[in-house]
């Protein structure tokens, strides 16, 4: 089976390309890098694209099976200035746009199109179990969601599966979400931010990667699906569990200031002392296991 790959280089891709390769698909990576060099021993190859134009890349698109796509700039690398903000909304829309003009042209399309989405579509949720059948939130985040959403969905008149994972926050030990908080938790500095109080839709990198190539093996699973954890945990509970995973303390009774977050970060802050209390119903009612159901057992194993 052939597989078309985005953000293949990214943290998510990386360990998306090992799983399959592992499994012996054929995955063709589309990077933004020249040269990039096809790893030992995976039955992946890297061909080149600028993320917003047809080329010689959307040839592989015809005679697919399927495209996973993870491409994007990266939501929390820099402040959200107009300009960042930009790059955010058009690396996802004209990236999604792109794969569906190759899609329209190809004699033999793939059936199936994985494009990400994320939780943020939900905007802020305070303690509602928020499910699929939620409507779209208010905030940068959801906007951007709902507009990458909408693009991916354009690849159904052309006969193909469209699947739009809602992904969570992603556990990881090589970056994302605990890159940063790890080394505050080493130097003893590890506190909640905000409140405590709100969601923290967390999920372990490794059911991400089978939940986001579920579709390939549910040929029902169709539409936007929630990809985090069946339990989520408040922030003050998930900084509690990171701390007694790395042995160190979480002053859940000082925590971080909302004020402090804004000065630091601006308008992203709103998305980190905001959350979501997200329950994955169509993935566990299509019976998807998660390896990973619980917090401290994701954590255990990350940081073996
Ligand atoms: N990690 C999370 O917790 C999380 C949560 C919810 C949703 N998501 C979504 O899942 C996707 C993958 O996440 P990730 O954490 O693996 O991301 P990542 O590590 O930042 O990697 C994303 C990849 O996208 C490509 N990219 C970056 N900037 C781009 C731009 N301006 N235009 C086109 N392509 C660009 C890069 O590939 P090349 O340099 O090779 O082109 C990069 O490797 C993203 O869309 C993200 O929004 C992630």
């Amino acid at each position: 089976m052939k597989i078309i790959l985005t953000g293949g280089t990214g943290l998510i891709g990386d360990r998306v390309s090992q799983y399959l390769a592992r499994q012996e698909y054929e995955i063709i990576a589309l990077t933004r890098r020249a040269g990039q060099k096809s790893p030992h021993g995976l039955n992946l190859r890297f061909v080149q694209w600028d993320a917003r134009s047809l080329g010689a890349w959307a040839q592989e698109v015809d005679g697919a099976d399927a495209i996973v796509h993870l491409a994007g700039e990266g939501i929390f690398d820099a402040r959200w200035t107009a300009d960042v903000k930009q790059r955010i909304v058009e690396s996802r829309i004209n990236s999604t746009r792109v794969l569906v003009q190759a899609i329209a042209q190809a004699q033999q399309p793939p059936s199936l199109f994985v494009s990400t989405s994320a939780v943020g579509f939900y905007g802020d949720r305070k303690n509602e179990a928020t499910d699929e059948t939620a409507p779209a939130g208010t905030g940068f985040l959801a906007d951007v969601c709902v507009q990458w959403e909408a693009e991916a969905q354009k690849a159904a008149q052309y006969g193909v599966r469209v699947a739009n994972p809602r992904i969570g926050i992603v556990l990881d030990k090589n970056g994302g979400a605990l890159g940063r908080m790890k080394p505050i938790f080493q130097a003893f500095l590890g506190m909640p931010l905000g409140s405590g109080k709100q969601w923290f839709p967390w999920i372990h990198v490794e059911d991400v990667v089978r939940g986001l190539l579920y579709p390939l093996e549910n040929i029902r699973l169709e539409g936007a699906y929630n990809l985090a954890s069946p339990n989520p945990a408040t922030m003050t509970e998930f900084c509690a569990a990171l701390g007694e995973a790395l042995h160190r303390p979480s002053w859940s009774l000082v925590g971080v200031p909302e004020f402090a977050l804004r000065l630091g970060l601006g308008e992203a802050a709103d998305s980190l002392i905001r959350g979501q209390k997200i329950i994955p119903r169509k993935l566990i009612e299509s019976g998807f296991a998660f390896r990973f159901p619980t917090l401290a057992p994701a954590l255990e194993e990350i940081f073996q």
